[in-house]
């Protein structure tokens, strides 16, 4: 099998740990154990016992994630390692050779780029910059083929934080009805939306379609590898059978965690923290945008953890960002990992500190070159 490299995750992997301040990354700052879980809590996870548990995730942590959705029981959900985990398999289970997938971009591309390993046809939907990154959804129609099965979105977007409209959303499962085309939305940033009214998801739209989550954007907690994939029980029972080849199970520790986590009232607090967290460090962006107009340019984000920012200077962004780390030992990505050089993309869910250190560093090293 021929992999395009993932270079957005590559060049995180190589460097992300050897800066002093890491604006690469694209969640929310992450709790430590002591301060999401009560003492009680902890003591009672010293009682896990580290076994496998059930391979698609404990009957009642399925449920507590099928409660997020409507009518949906522990029957539609697969507990996965990481939102990564539940994207691959649901490329494995939904997706053959041949198959063509209209991919929403720019987008993560781990699902681009798999399903183009494994022979599946990717065309290309643009969100348009002119129109706030949102889809101009008459471009749809120039992209069906009767081997089109699927359409794949990252709603909220990463790297550019946009939302849909409501109605956008309607017209994009109207089409996907209208064609008989299956929806997936990765949506591990839904409850992060910056104006604290969290979008709804498509499981709840459509009945053909099959969305990922986890915990590791919005709800700020990476390390504990939980994320999970909705949708119909055929569909779901058929991941499953991927599971058993790619991991078997998820941890049992991160299972005693998420099933506390994805407690309304829990959840409710967390992202409510996230929301605090974005919000201040976007309004910090902004200023720094005013003040350094003659050289950035941004569409601020809606929700997410990342800010997509446009530069002026005569630079490319991975040369750019290469600079930046080794002169001033700050992370950022290029626009070069989306295929969209001229951008950079900015952590905004990084402590406070770090934020303004990066931009700092930032507009002093355009200014001092360009
Ligand atoms: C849109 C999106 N989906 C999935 C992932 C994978 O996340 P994880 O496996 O940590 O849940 C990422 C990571 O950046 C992402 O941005």
């Amino acid at each position: 099998m021929e992999f395009v490299e993932f270079s957005l995750e590559r060049i995180q992997s190589l460097y992300e740990n050897l800066v002093d301040h890491n604006l690469s990354d694209s969640g929310v700052h992450p709790y430590n154990l002591r301060e999401l879980l009560t003492a009680d809590q902890l003591e009672k996870m010293l009682e896990v016992e580290l076994g496998y548990g059930w391979t698609n995730g404990s009957p009642e942590l399925r449920t507590s994630i099928a409660n997020l959705y409507k009518d949906r029981n522990a029957d539609n959900v697969i507990v996965t390692n990481g939102s990564a985990e539940a994207n691959i398999l649901m490329v494995m289970a939904m997706l053959d050779p041949g198959d063509e997938l209209i991919v929403v971009v720019p987008n993560y591309l781990q699902i681009w780029g798999f399903a183009k390993a494994i022979g599946v046809v990717v065309k290309e939907l643009p969100l348009r910059e002119e129109l706030g990154w949102v889809p101009d959804l008459g471009d749809l129609e120039a992209l069906i083929s009767p081997r089109t099965k699927m359409i794949t979105i990252c709603h909220p977007n990463n790297p550019t934080g946009s939302l849909l409209p409501k109605e956008a959303m309607t017209q994009l499962v109207d089409f996907a009805r209208k064609h008989d085309l299956w929806l997936h939305a990765d949506e591990v940033y839904k409850g992060s939306e910056l104006n604290g009214i969290e979008s709804p998801s498509f499981a709840d739209m459509y009945e053909k379609s099959i969305v990922t989550s986890g915990l590791s954007k919005a709800l700020a907690l990476p390390g504990l590898r939980i994320g999970w994939l909705v949708g119909p029980e055929k569909e779901i029972y058929r991941a499953w059978q991927g599971k058993d080849y790619t991991s078997i199970t998820a941890s049992a520790v991160s299972e005693y965690v998420a099933d506390i986590v994805v407690q309304p009232g829990k959840r409710e607090d967390i992202l409510a923290r996230s929301r605090r967290i974005l919000n201040d460090n976007v309004g910090l962006l902004a200023d720094w945008l005013n003040t350094n107009n003659n050289l950035f340019s941004c569409i601020l984000p809606k929700a997410g953890g990342m800010a997509f920012v446009r530069y002026q200077m005569d630079i490319n962004s991975s040369e750019l960002v290469h600079r930046l780390r080794e002169e001033r030992s700050i992370m950022l990505l290029p626009g070069d990992v989306y295929g969209m050089d001229g951008f950079i993309r900015l952590g905004v869910g990084a402590p406070k500190s770090h934020i303004e250190t990066g931009l700092h560093h930032l507009a002093d090293f355009a200014r001092s070159n360009f």
